[in-house]
C-alpha cells in the first residue's frame, strides 16, 4: 500500500476513500465473477451517479416504480469498490446492477472481455469539480476544503476520489468502440431525459410501456428525487454524510462553473484540461468555454 492521508490511501496510483476499501479488496475485482446479465454503471465522482443509478432501479424494479418497496440505491445499485452495506453479492439474484468510480484498468477481467453491460456517464469537468467542492463540505470521508482554488489545484492533479478526469475519460472512452458500453452525458440527460431513459431501455433490451416510461422519468427528476427517502442518500449513515451541510442533490444543473470559477480559474483549468479534451475520441456536448 502506498502513503496514504486521513481520507484517502492510494494504491497502484489510484486514491480511494479511507476504510471504505482495501488495497486487497480492490485488487480481488480482477477476478470479479461476472454474469452476462449484470449492469455497471461507471462515473467520474460527481458527474450524475446518483440521478442515473435511480433511473436504473425505476427501469428494473417495479416496486421502485410504482412506490411499494421502500429499498434504497445503495441497496439497490450497491458500489462494486466501496461495499458499504456489505451486500452478498455472489448471492444476489440476476441482474446484478453496480455503481462504481473505477478507472477501466481496475475493473473486472471478465467485464473487459465483453460480459456483462456498462452505461458510462460523463460530465463537464468544471461542473464536476464545484460539486465535488460542495459535496465534499457534505462528505464526512473527503477532506473539506474551504479553499475553491486549493480545490481546483487537487483536481487538475489528480489527488482526489477518482484520481485524474482526463484519465479517466480518456481511459474509458478508448472503450467507445466495444457494443457492451453506452456513453451517455449528464448535460444531454437534462436536456432530453425521456430521450436518454429510452436510449439505456434500448441498450439493456428493457421493453417498458410509453406510460412506464414516463413515470420513470418523472421520478428520475431533480424535484421528485430529492425528497424521495429512497433515491437522495439521505438513509445513508451520518457518519459518511453530514446533511446539516448541505445536500446530494445539490443543484442538478448545467453550467454552475460560471458561477464559482473566476476567469483567471477558468484559463488556468482550460490551460491544464482543454488540449487533451479536444483530442479525446467522444465529442461532448457542453460547451467547455
Ligand atoms: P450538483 O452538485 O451540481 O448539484 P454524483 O451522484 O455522481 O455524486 O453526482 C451528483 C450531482 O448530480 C449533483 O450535482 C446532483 O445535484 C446531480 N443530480 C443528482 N440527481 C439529479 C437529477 N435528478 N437531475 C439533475 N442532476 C442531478
Amino acid at each position: 500500500m502506498e502513503p496514504s492521508d486521513k481520507y484517502m490511501f492510494k494504491h497502484r496510483g489510484f486514491y480511494f476513500v479511507q476504510d471504505l476499501a482495501t488495497p486487497e479488496n480492490i485488487d480481488s475485482l480482477e477476478n470479479f465473477e461476472m454474469r452476462d446479465s449484470d449492469v455497471f454503471l461507471v462515473t467520474f465522482p460527481k458527474s450524475g451517479t446518483i440521478w442515473t443509478q435511480n433511473i436504473l432501479s425505476l427501469i428494473y424494479h417495479e416496486g421502485h416504480r410504482n412506490g411499494t418497496e421502500d429499498i434504497d440505491l445503495l441497496d439497490r445499485v450497491p458500489w462494486l469498490e466501496y461495499n458499504i452495506r456489505k451486500v452478498d453479492y455472489v448471492n444476489r439474484p440476476s441482474p446484478r446492477l453496480f455503481a462504481s468510480h473505477l478507472h477501466y484498468c481496475l475493473m473486472p477481467k471478465e467485464l473487459k472481455n465483453g460480459r456483462g453491460k456498462i452505461i458510462y456517464v460523463a460530465r463537464n469537468p468544471k461542473d464536476v469539480l464545484v460539486s465535488y467542492f460542495h459535496f465534499s463540505k457534505v462528505s464526512q470521508v473527503l477532506e473539506d476544503v474551504e479553499d475553491f482554488e486549493v480545490i481546483m489545484e487537487k483536481f487538475l492533479a489528480g489527488k482526489v476520489i477518482g484520481n485524474l478526469w482526463l484519465d479517466h475519460v480518456e481511459g474509458w472512452s478508448a472503450q467507445k468502440d466495444n457494443q457492451n458500453i453506452l456513453f451517455l452525458m449528464y448535460e444531454e440527460m437534462k436536456k432530453d431525459l425521456k430521450g436518454s431513459v429510452i436510449k439505456i431501455c434500448n441498450f439493456l433490451g428493457k421493453r417498458l410501456t410509453e406510460e412506464e416510461i414516463d413515470d420513470v422519468v418523472d421520478k428520475a427528476s431533480f424535484g421528485k428525487m430529492s425528497v424521495d427517502r429512497r433515491a437522495n442518500y439521505t438513509t445513508m449513515p451520518s457518519d459518511l454524510l453530514d446533511f446539516s451541510k448541505g445536500r446530494f442533490l445539490r443543484k442538478g444543473t448545467i453550467g454552475d462553473w460560471k458561477n464559482t470559477m473566476t476567469v483567471a480559474q477558468n484559463e488556468r483549468f482550460d490551460s491544464v484540461f482543454k488540449k487533451r479534451i479536444e483530442k479525446l475520441p467522444i465529442k461532448f456536448c457542453w460547451d467547455i468555454n
